[in-house]
């Protein structure tokens, strides 16, 4: 089997965290969400990946190479406009060739693993296997409708009234079918060649798509609000370790990880959370469900529940930070210099929050 990873898109909905960088590349519990991809493709036995890269390209391509970091051969295939997900296998027929393959969307962050689920397709006769799960508002996503004995009746993207809570999670895998479907259908209201219609169209030529429910959690990471919320469910699975400096004046919690070379210096740190190379925390809270990440400084301040990102200074903050998402190299700090005022250099579509 080979795996397609999807890693193209501007992220808009994350400005201005996406101005600067491929919304694939934005640490989930300090490890890109891409990386999280390619690891749990690697860990289900698939060496052969093409990922498909759009504006961020270089990007992508940087951070990830060839793959040797994961032993796994890495193929990049260009996507010159973002045509849908259904053009991006029509432009990696040459890749897949007739193999069976999975396709993984890059911004999608699943509990588990997908190894008992390619492990299950690869050995069935199925030309299809979507996932899904129940969600409370599926009118975002894929929609899927069963029927009394679980087959697949019809898929529908994005209805305005969703026929069931069934959304489609952004893991598909597809025999050499999917070539003559994608082949078959036609550009949908948005201007693009729509996967779920690609998988309706074999539901209609009689080709066996097999629906997989699952059930732990699942979040696509489009906006600052998913993923904080998918920082969080990472953070709670992580296998916790302190393998930087801890003096004996600070208080780290069981389920906090201090990763090589960090300082945590008189201060607190409650778990779970993850302190990231190299970083200093020095007189100061670090709260449960943060990430923070590498080369960063936190010193006379208060952070929780929130992800700040490398090479960030947040020194002297009086008020504690929560909810926040922090991009790279910002500086946040207290001025000596009157008047008293916040003074603020944000980037566009920057959003703060005032008591
Ligand atoms: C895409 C698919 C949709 C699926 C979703 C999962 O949506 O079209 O069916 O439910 O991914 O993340 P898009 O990200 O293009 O809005």
């Amino acid at each position: 089997m080979k795996a397609l990873i999807l890693s193209g898109g501007k992220g808009t909905r994350l400005y201005p965290l996406t101005y600067t960088s491929a919304k694939q590349l934005i640490p989930v519990a300090n490890k890109p969400i891409l990386f999280r991809v390619i690891e749990s493709i690697r860990d289900a036995g698939i060496c052969d990946i093409g990922i498909v890269v759009g504006d961020t390209a270089n990007e992508v391509k940087e951070a990830v190479g060839r793959g040797g970091h994961w032993d796994v051969n890495i193929e990049y295939i260009h996507q010159p406009v973002p045509l849908g997900l259904a053009h991006c296998v029509k432009i990696s027929q040459e890749f897949l060739g007739d193999d069976r393959f999975v396709m993984f969307l890059g911004d999608n962050v699943i509990q588990g693993g997908i190894s008992p689920l390619i492990r299950e397709f690869a050995s069935s006769e199925w030309n299809s296997q979507i996932v899904l799960t129940r969600i409370a508002h599926p009118e975002q996503y894929g929609v899927a409708e069963l029927d009394d004995s679980g087959r697949i009746v019809r898929l529908v993207e994005k209805p305005k009234n969703p026929p069931s809570d069934l959304a489609l999670v952004g893991i598909y895998m597809f025999d050499k079918h999917i070539h003559e479907a994608v082949d078959g259908i036609k550009p949908s209201w948005r201007g693009e060649l729509e996967i779920t219609d690609a998988i309706q169209w074999l539901v209609d030529h009689d080709y066996a798509v097999h629906p997989y429910i699952h059930r732990g959690w699942w979040i696509d990471t489009g906006q600052p609000g998913d993923m904080l919320e998918a920082n969080d469910l990472v953070l709670e699975e992580l296998d916790y370790k302190v393998e930087g400096y801890v003096d004996r004046d600070s208080q780290v919690g069981r389920r906090v990880t201090v990763e090589r070379g960090a300082e945590i210096i008189n201060s607190v740190v409650r778990g779970p959370s993850i302190i990231g190379e190299n970083t200093r925390i020095v007189n100061s809270y670090i709260g449960p469900f943060t990430s923070i990440y590498h080369d960063v400084v936190v010193e006379n301040s208060e952070i929780e529940h929130s992800m700040v990102l490398e090479h960030s200074h947040i020194t002297d903050v009086g008020t504690r930070i929560q909810d926040s998402l922090i991009g790279r190299d910002v500086v946040i700090n207290r001025s000596p210099i009157r008047p008293r005022a916040l003074k603020l250099t944000l980037g566009d579509h920057s959003k703060v929050g005032i008591l």
